[in-house]
């Protein structure tokens, strides 16, 4: 499979460090030969259509800060749009931030790929989260697939345990911890009894929380998971103006004090029932989404197999291209099946 790669940072990288290391056990137990004819970063683009040398792009990116310095494949200044376009390939996986305002330059990035008969993989949540029902329909419409699983969960398989695993059932609810930084800050402050301020700077210290830590502390990022699981999961046609959202800017030590004394605690909660919110909530200690640090964890009610909780990390760079990894294999897999039927 040929593949364009959007955005060299710390996912992008670690799939290519994936592919290098594992290359000879995807081609023999899935068949699946990744080749990467073009990887896009902010200096421009390296492109070769036999496939690039993935140490010698983690090198360039290490010594010279861009793959566009290659002396060989290097195009300076050359755009993700322009890549996109005219670069031949299979698919093209879009790693690049999230902009959860305008949703650019992703949503662009992906509406191209599709025009041009890509395949998509993102991890990036904002064209997910401000245009989900019309992605999904234009990538129906230009034949081509659109997966996300890092998006939600990082590598914990979020979407396909309900997607998949619960295949036939159907859910009723989902409520969970859908943002680590938020759990962790929560956690710090039942735990250590710390101020909200102190536990935000600790978060910010081991890199989990942004300098601008708006999108987790607000509450937008679990809402953004919150509206690609309801369209993904759920078949609702939902975007993240119908989330109402509250973050824990104004959850005091007090309120989490209180919860312990009736041996509960405070987490950020997403949910959807009815109406889709992200709010914090208080919930027992011996509840299975009481998780502490940064970790994630779902709980999915469906109508025949009742309730399960998945847990795990919801962030990291191996964690989440192996999202992307599984996603690819999809993809691949839908097409061979596609050829058979
Ligand atoms: N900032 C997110 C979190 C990680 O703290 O969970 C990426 O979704």
């Amino acid at each position: 499979m040929r593949i364009i790669l959007v955005g060299w940072g710390v996912v992008g990288q670690s799939l290519a460090q994936i592919c290098l290391h594992r290359k000879k056990e995807l081609a023999k137990k899935y068949g699946f030969r990744p080749r990467i004819v073009a990887i896009v970063d902010k200096g421009g683009a390296a492109i070769d259509p036999k496939g690039l040398d993935l140490e010698q792009m983690l090198s360039l990116k290490k010594e010279k800060g861009t793959v566009a310095a290659s002396k060989q494949y290097g195009c300076l200044g050359m755009s993700a749009l322009e890549a996109i376009e005219s670069v031949e390939a299979e698919a093209m996986v879009e790693v690049t931030p999230t902009n959860i305002e305008t949703a650019e330059p992703g949503l662009s990035y992906i509406k191209t790929a599709f025009r041009t008969g890509k395949h998509v993989v993102t991890t990036n949540k904002g064209p997910l989260a401000l245009a989900l029902p019309a992605l999904t329909e234009l990538a129906d419409y230009n034949n081509v697939y659109l997966r996300f699983s890092g998006t939600v969960g990082a590598g914990t398989p979020v979407l396909e345990f309900a997607k998949n695993c619960l295949q036939g059932d159907r859910i009723i609810s989902v409520k969970g911890i859908l943002n680590g930084t938020t759990n962790y800050i929560l956690s710090e402050m039942d735990e250590k009894h710390i101020t909200f301020d102190e536990a935000l700077k600790a978060a910010q210290k081991l890199g989990y929380a942004e300098a601008d830590p708006t999108m987790d502390v607000d509450g937008y990022d679990a809402a953004a998971k919150l509206v690609i699981m309801a369209n993904w999961i759920m078949d609702k046609k939902v975007t993240i103006k119908d989330v109402k959202i509250r973050g824990i800017r104004d959850v005091s030590s007090q309120n989490i004090a209180d919860a312990a004394k009736k041996g509960c605690t405070i987490k950020l909660i997403g949910s959807i029932e009815e109406t889709l919110k992200v709010e914090p909530t208080q919930i027992s200690k011996h509840d299975p989404l009481a998780v502490d640090g940064a970790l994630n964890a779902v709980t999915f009610v469906s109508e025949s197999a009742g309730e399960q909780t998945i847990i795990g990390l919801g962030a990291g760079g191996t964690e989440t291209a192996s999202a992307v990894l599984r996603d690819l294999l999809d993809i691949k897999q839908n097409i061979a099946n596609k050829m058979i039927t």
